[in-house]
């Protein structure tokens, strides 16, 4: 393999660094490298793959779709796009919808809008939330690593404490447009908010009159036992911002907004040539109907408890947070877990030096559930060795 890992070392613009793996191919929740060797896919490519690799239902309705039309551009009516937008109104119980090919692009148009619709500049995120690399999403985005090297970019924005009261309370004014918030901060390693701060980005809200954008790009379409995580919260936001698992790997995302604000939106305000393309629209409507048909939402719930129960059970790990399938352990030496993983078969993701974070497809199995934990039952950490 490692021609090829030299290969790519010469062609690629070098943003990323990759686990020395050739992933050949998926079966639900298993990944194949070159010499077939499998592994329990744990990342499922940064919580996308949520009806599992290879989800012939939804292959089938993309293949039948890919024979059918492609792509035509905004310009045309197409039912995919209407029958899906359809469907995220019954599942968000937002309004009206844009469809995008990323995460980034969801939260572009959000910004957008929320500046549109206001009339005011100011955007208010929060230390450790991640929205994205684009420009736009970018400045909402709190680590200075990412951000810095590209100033200057939208501004004002002021990045208060995530679950600090007293922070939000400083942060917020009437010059506020909107409020950005990862109800479960993903990249950061799965930390949820506290529901007393969510409620008080609520009153606030009504006081200073600013949107509020929920970023459910990662929480979204039952990672977190719930469709979204907004529905552990009881909260209702002015937008929100999907993509990742919606289309099962496909590339798709979109942008919900609640029948007040579209008032405030007029025809040429924000466009894109492939965004909710019938292929993508049909990849996103299949996927959601298998999450239905196979209770899957339930599955996360289920399989995301078995596993946090199992982890606690672990002497090396110090802490375990998240809901559902959208799972960061704290376990002390978080690169010598993940290579003792890899080594027997496994792989996650890990968030920091200490954290892993565990994102399986939805359609993980209890013995699966524990055969992640019997393995990492085998590792000692360091300072138990
Ligand atoms: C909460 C959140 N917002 C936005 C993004 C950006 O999405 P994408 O990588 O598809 O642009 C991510 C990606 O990790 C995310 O987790």
């Amino acid at each position: 393999m490692n021609d090829w890992f030299e290969r790519e070392k010469r062609v690629f613009i070098q943003f990323f660094n990759r686990y020395p793996l050739m992933i050949e191919r998926g079966e639900g929740c298993w990944l194949y490298d070159a010499e077939n060797k499998r592994f329990l896919d744990l990342v499922a490519g940064i919580a996308c793959i949520s009806v599992g690799h290879g989800n012939e239902y939804v292959n089938s309705r993309i293949k039948e779709q890919l024979d059918r039309l492609v792509h035509v551009s905004n310009l045309f009516y197409t039912r995919p796009q209407i029958e899906l937008a359809e469907k995220l109104k019954t599942l968000t119980a937002l309004d009206r919808f844009f469809f995008t090919n990323s995460g980034t692009e969801s939260v572009e148009g959000a910004l957008k809008i929320a500046r549109k619709v206001t009339g005011k500049k100011r955007f208010v995120s929060f230390v450790n939330d991640f929205h994205g690399r684009t420009m736009g999403a970018l400045s909402v985005t709190w680590k200075e690593k990412f951000r810095k090297p590209f100033e200057p970019l939208i501004s004002p924005v002021e990045f208060a404490k995530f679950n600090s009261i007293e922070s939000l309370e400083d942060a917020v004014d009437k010059d506020t447009t909107a409020v950005i918030v990862e109800l479960i901060q993903g990249e950061a390693g799965v930390f949820p908010a506290r529901r007393d701060f969510v409620k008080r980005i609520f009153e606030l809200k009504d006081e200073f009159e600013f949107l509020v954008i929920f970023d459910e790009i990662q929480t979204g379409f039952g990672r977190v036992g719930e469709w979204f995580a907004k529905d552990i919260y009881g909260f209702q936001p002015d937008i929100i911002t999907l993509a990742k698992s919606m289309g099962n790997g496909f590339p798709v995302g979109a942008i919900g907004i609640s029948e007040e604000i579209h008032g405030g939106i007029e025809s040429g305000d924000h466009g894109s040539t492939f965004g909710g393309n019938p292929l993508a629209c049909t990849a996103s409507l299949a996927t959601i109907e298998y999450i239905e048909k196979k209770n899957l939402v339930e599955n996360s719930r289920k399989m995301g408890e078995r596993f946090r129960k199992g982890l606690e059970k672990l002497d090396f790990v110090r802490e375990v947070r998240g809901h559902g399938l959208m799972i960061g352990v704290d376990v002390g030496d978080a690169k010598s877990l993940h290579e003792h993983l890899m080594k027997n078969g496994i792989l996650v993701n890990a968030t920091s030096e200490r954290d892993i974070r565990i994102i399986p497809p939805l359609t993980i199995s209890s013995d699966e559930v524990d055969f992640a934990l019997r393995v990492m039952e085998s590792w000692k950490s360091k300072e138990n060795q």
